[in-house]
C-alpha cells in the first residue's frame, strides 16, 4: 500500500513539477508537494522527491508575486489536508531547502517576500 502511494506519488511528481514559466499556478506547486503529503499527513516517510519538490519550488520563486502564489496554493491545499503542523514546520530543514515559504497554518501570504534564510 505504502509502495502503491509512492509509485503514484513518484509519477505525479515526475509528470507535473517542472520547472514553470511566469507565475507558478496551483496545479504546479499541487504537483510539486504531492510527493511530500505522506510524510506530512504522517502516512509516511520523508523521501528524496519531497525535497526536490522543494527545490523546484524554490526555483520558480523569483519574485515576491511568485512567491505569494506558491504561498496561496499551498494554504489551499493544505486546508484539505489533515496535516501534521510539526512535520511541516521541520520539513525544510529535514531536506536542507528552504522553500521560501512557511509550511504554517498562520503565514500572512500578503506579507510575504522573497528572502533569504541563512
Ligand atoms: C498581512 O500582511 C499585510 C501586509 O504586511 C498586512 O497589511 C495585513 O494586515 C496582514 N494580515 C494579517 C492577518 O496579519
Amino acid at each position: 500500500m505504502t509502495r502503491l502511494v509512492l509509485v503514484v506519488a513518484a509519477i505525479f511528481f515526475v509528470v507535473g513539477c517542472k520547472s514553470a514559466m511566469g507565475v507558478p499556478s496551483c496545479e504546479y506547486v499541487t504537483s510539486c508537494i504531492a510527493p511530500c503529503i505522506s510524510y506530512l499527513t504522517d502516512k509516511g516517510d520523508l523521501g528524496p522527491d519531497c525535497c526536490q519538490g522543494l527545490v523546484a519550488l524554490k526555483k520558480s520563486a523569483s519574485t515576491t508575486a511568485d512567491l505569494q502564489a506558491i504561498c496561496w496554493c499551498l494554504k489551499l491545499e493544505e486546508s484539505k489536508l489533515p496535516i501534521d503542523w510539526g512535520r511541516a514546520e521541520i520539513l525544510p530543514k529535514e531536506c536542507g531547502v528552504d522553500p521560501g515559504v512557511p509550511i504554517s497554518p498562520n503565514v500572512n501570504c500578503s506579507a510575504i517576500q522573497v528572502y533569504h534564510w541563512q
